[in-house]
């Protein structure tokens, strides 16, 4: 038994919900350059749990499931009003979800019907959970859910109270397109892996959540935004880039373990940054960007990913940088809870072997006598 370290190039699941094949990603065959060009994200949402694009009467009954499912237990908001000021945004979410769960008579229902309405619910809920602790930790409180409106739409309203400008909730929908499924990445997987003990599907997507919030993965868009806020310049971005560089640190929204010719997301993420540069009249985010782009795949051959170009985008959606990796993960538990119902659909636990490296022809020696 040899190991793979990091399961790199190991298939370990049969999927039709996304692909990767030579760089290409589709969401159920679908280019998601197409979809991220036409498609809404509740377009995308069903597609995702569907297999096939919705009708209008099947997108209008799923945004008013959304919008009826929306609003969260007071339980659940009454709770977060206890976790400590400057409480983590990604644990705090991780610890909401988990806490949805108390709070759902069906969390432990396992049919068909209770699990994908629970994709709904969790789908509708994270957004307002997301927005009641960005809200709540300003000392504001939480805005009810609106009824009839999308997801992108909602959680700007939630965020900030106000009625979110047309080229916001544009940009905010595209953004969710491009994040909502990705595969077998490491979240989707400790979600398939969590619900093939039979576990429910508010376990999948905590532990998501959980896997989703480290740097290596959802969590380098908010470390991409703290690097451009520490460049600060322009003009300060090749020695700062170039130090990093040199003592070999890792940039941030930068490589990725399936794309080597670059991510095909990265790409629409850019121009949005350009055009979100333009209408504020202030570019400096996103030539800092370019730069730093320019200076890494000049000499490392790394393009970037999906996290980079976003940390400039949602900053200039007026977005604080610890709720980007939240905003992933609103978008992404649709890819999660399609990834859990296909998970169910065919189950078998999913448990490795390990490659034993560890001394051989042990002893147990009495605590008295161990040196
Ligand atoms: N900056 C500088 N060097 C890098 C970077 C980077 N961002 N990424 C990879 N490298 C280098 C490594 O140092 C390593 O070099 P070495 O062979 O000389 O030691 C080589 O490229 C291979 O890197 P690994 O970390 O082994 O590649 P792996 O496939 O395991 O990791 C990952 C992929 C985690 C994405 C990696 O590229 C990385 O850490 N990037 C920065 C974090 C990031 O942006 N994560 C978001 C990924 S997208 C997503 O999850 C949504």
């Amino acid at each position: 038994m040899t190991a793979t370290k990091g399961l790199e190039g190991i298939v370990a699941a049969k999927s039709s919900i996304s692909s990767i094949i030579d760089g290409v990603l589709t969401y159920q065959g679908i280019n998601i350059d197409e979809l991220a060009e036409k498609a809404s994200f509740e377009e995308v949402i069903y597609l995702l749990w569907n297999g096939k694009l919705p009708t209008q009467s099947e997108l209008d009954k799923l945004i008013s499931q959304l919008g009826e499912y929306a609003a969260v237990p007071n339980e659940v908001i009454d709770g977060l009003r206890l976790y400590p000021q400057g409480a983590n945004s990604m644990a705090s979410l991780r610890t909401l979800v988990s806490s949805l769960a108390l709070y759902d008579e069906e969390a432990n229902d396992m049919s068909k019907e209770a699990n994908y309405r629970k994709a709904i619910k969790l789908q509708a809920q994270l957004p307002t959970v997301v927005a009641a602790f960005a809200r709540l930790r300003e000392g504001k409180e939480p805005i009810a859910p609106k009824k009839g409106v999308g997801v992108a739409h909602n959680f700007l309203y939630m965020l900030t109270g106000e009625e979110p400008a047309q080229v916001a909730v544009e940009a905010m929908d595209k953004a969710l397109v491009l994040h909502a499924d990705h595969e077998l990445n490491a979240s989707t997987f400790a979600a398939r892996v969590t619900v093939a003990t039979l576990s429910d599907i508010y376990s999948g997507v905590t532990s998501a959540i959980g896997a989703l919030k480290g740097p290596l993965h959802g969590g380098a868009n908010e470390a991409v935004m703290v690097m451009l806020d520490e460049i600060g310049s322009l003009a300060n971005v090749e020695p700062y880039i170039q130090n990093k560089l040199d003592n070999k640190v890792k940039i941030m929204g930068f490589g990725h373990r399936v794309y080597k010719h670059g991510d095909p997301r990265a790409k629409h993420l850019m121009q949005m940054s350009r055009q979100l540069g333009e209408l504020k009249g202030d570019m400096k985010l996103y030539e800092m960007s370019v730069k730093i782009e320019e200076l890494v795949t000049g000499q490392k051959g790394l393009k970037p990913n999906v996290d980079f170009y976003s940390a400039s985008c949602y900053t200039m959606l007026g977005i604080p940088r610890d709720l980007f990796t939240p905003i992933f993960a609103i978008s992404r538990v649709s890819g999660w809870t399609a990834h859990i119902l296909e998970q169910f659909e065919d189950n078998r636990l999913i448990r490795p072997r390990a490659e034993y490296v560890g001394p051989a022809d042990q002893h147990y020696v009495p605590v008295s006598e161990r040196g």
